[in-house]
């Protein structure tokens, strides 16, 4: 999941693909490149790490070519170092990458056979040279870059630049998403439209074999067949400005902070405040007959549709199988005829679910999307799109995008309940209405920050923390593990309550604090056994709960973080602002790159 940029223009390009590149850095940041052409040359600057690195690179050795390429990695093979980073180069060919050639192995061995030799430990490298055996055994460009894409097998994009025409770049998709930009007498090639949006929002998406031949005045597009092909050149949406982190010091805080109002737009979306109702959708299937719904994603998405699961299975009694896209995928699970598929994704692109939507299109089920980036592959290929507000998200930790999927899935079951006649109007009314409060009491979440921040400060001194939760705070617990773990590198687990019997009770000492999350709900009684039990083994319990828990918990904590009562529907929105602020204090407590954690991407492409 490596951004890649490409621009054909008429000025010099490097600083414009740094631009660019910097919009993509959310997909990748090991290391980082451009290539143009310097008087009839091919010149490239590499660097290790983070985008700046790049830029400073580029200041003292300035690149002056009017046309280049550019890319944004993160790791696949071979370790984030300048050799390993892209462009990679092989006679006259220069090429980007994103994704996994599967049968580089295979293809390299032969190379080296025929006299290759590869200078870097990526798979990315055997596509150069194989282009470049193409153009010495006497193809043109663009029959070598075809010829050489026909070899190919796995999931790529790539950008290719050939010194010898200065007026053309090959770009080629089949998985990751790749989107040609229209100029005037200036073409444009990156990962997505947000990278293009300061040259160009009239986009061309390109699909699943394509490959595009870019020069200054053209863009024709082809299939793998070598014919013609006609893509929609559309508008892109609400690309158009630089996202930034205004007065915070994250952009995790940021999005942390503007949850009340993109929860309040979502909610909105789906359901009318003023009369008490969820709003019809055009489904491609009717919840009446369903009799059971598949979801899956991956990561922070698949948490929200564990919540889900629970609004689902109790409001619709709809029964709702749910997995991880990397376990769906190649399941092969029996969906019976009467089922749907709800596909969960912030960036639209995430490999392994897209791979689980194509195997329910194949199996004939109908299939929604809940995506925040509406021009997606995930939403494409979907047969309704169910969008969540949250504008674009940044951080690689999800917080703003999980809120709100978590309100279009209380939505959802919402009209699944009506549809299925499980709820009355009376009490859809009563949903909706307690919905509608969810922004004004995350509002009141949000101004708990000093307490959070003291307990996070001792939270850093941990090297092992336990989340707990039952019910909807059970995959809450996991979400606060996930955070803490991915942006703080403390180890968490997230546990079901009733689980620590089972296991993890073994590990309770005073060197691991146990978070409970515990609203004052029907199952609160249960959840306070189970801190009676950390509390008897000298276990250290921070809990989180509300004014009636609070008061109801007899048990000494390290800390109770006291939330407002909250409608027992809206609790998970709502809980979740404090595992994400715990995880967001404790991570800056601890000096880490909070916005780009390492090893991690903000967009998976790959398996
Ligand atoms: C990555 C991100 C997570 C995200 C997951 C799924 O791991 O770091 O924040 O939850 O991918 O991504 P998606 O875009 O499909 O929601």
């Amino acid at each position: 999941m490596c951004g890649i940029v490409g621009i054909v223009g008429h000025t010099p390009v490097a600083p414009l693909i740094v631009d660019a590149l910097k919009r993509l850095e959310y997909r990748g940041y090991d290391s980082a490149g451009v290539a143009t052409i310097e008087h009839g040359e091919l010149a490239r600057r590499r660097a290790e790490g983070k985008l700046v690195n790049l830029e400073r690179r580029l200041k003292d050795e300035p690149l002056d070519g009017l046309i280049g390429i550019g890319h944004t990695r993160w790791a696949t093979h071979g370790v984030p170092n300048e050799t390993n980073a892209h462009p990679h180069f092989s006679n006259g060919v220069a090429i980007v990458h994103n994704g996994i050639i599967e049968n580089f192995a295979e293809l390299r061995q032969e190379l080296i056979a025929d006299g290759y030799t590869f200078s870097s430990q990526t798979d990315t490298e055997v596509v150069a040279h194989l282009i470049a055996r193409e153009l010495a055994a006497g193809a043109e460009p663009v029959a070598a870059a075809h010829n050489a894409l026909k070899r190919l097998q796995g999931a790529f994009a790539l950008a290719i630049m050939f010194k010898s025409d200065e007026d053309l770049i090959v770009g080629a998709r089949n998985g990751p998403p790749l989107a040609v930009g229209h100029g005037e007498g200036e073409m444009f090639l990156g990962s997505d439209a947000i990278a293009l949006a300061p040259f160009t929002n009239s986009i061309t998406y390109l699909e699943d074999g394509d490959w595009a031949v870019i020069r200054r005045n053209e863009i024709s597009i082809f299939d793998m067949d070598g014919n013609r092909v006609d893509r929609k050149r559309q508008q892109s949406l609400g690309t158009s400005f630089m996202v930034d982190k205004g007065n915070h010091r994250h952009f995790m805080e940021k999005e942390i902070h503007e949850q009340p109002e993109v929860i309040s737009h979502t909610l909105a979306h789906y359901l009318d405040f003023a009369n008490g109702r969820s709003k019809p959708l055009d489904l491609p299937f009717d919840f009446a007959k369903l009799d059971r719904l598949a979801i899956s994603a991956c990561g922070t998405a698949y948490l929200s549709g564990l919540v889900g699961k629970y609004w689902f299975e109790r409001f619709a009694r709809l029964p709702v199988d749910i997995d991880i896209a990397s376990e769906f995928r190649y399941r092969e699970m029996p969906l019976s005829k009467d089922s749907a598929a709800i596909f969960i994704s912030q960036s639209g692109e995430t490999a392994d679910t897209l791979a689980s939507l194509r195997y329910c299109r194949k199996e004939g089920l109908p299939i929604g999307a809940i995506v925040n980036v509406r021009e997606s592959t995930i939403a494409r290929e979907s047969d309704v799109t169910l969008p969540t507000l949250a504008g674009p998200e940044i951080g690689v930790a999800s917080t703003k995008a999980f809120t709100c999927q978590l309100s279009v899935l209380a939505a959802l079951a919402i009209r699944a309940a009506e549809a299925r006649g499980t709820i009355s109007a009376e009490e859809e009314k009563l949903l909706v209405r307690q919905l509608a409060e969810a922004p004004r009491f995350a509002t009141q979440v949000l101004k708990l920050d000093q307490q959070i921040e003291k307990v996070a400060r001792e939270l850093a001194h941990y090297k092992h923390v336990l989340y707990l939760g039952r019910d909807t705070n059970y995959p809450l617990a996991m979400e606060g593990a996930l955070k803490l773990k991915e942006i703080s590198y403390i180890h968490a687990e997230g546990y079901a309550a009733g689980e620590l019997k089972h296991g993890p009770i073994a590990l309770i000492d005073e060197n691991m604090p146990v978070i409970v999350i515990a609203p004052h709900d029907r199952i609160f009684e249960k959840t306070v056994s189970n801190m009676q039990e950390v509390a008897a083994r000298g276990g250290k319990i921070i809990l989180i709960t509300d004014r009636k828990g609070a008061a109801a918990a007899s048990i000494d904590t390290m800390e109770t973080i006291v939330l407002p009562d909250v409608p027992e529907i809206i609790a998970p929105i709502i809980y979740a602002l404090p595992i994400q602020m715990l995880a967001y204090f404790t991570a800056v407590f601890m000096g880490t790159d909070v916005d780009q954690p390492r090893n991690l991407a903000k967009s998976v492409t790959v398996e």
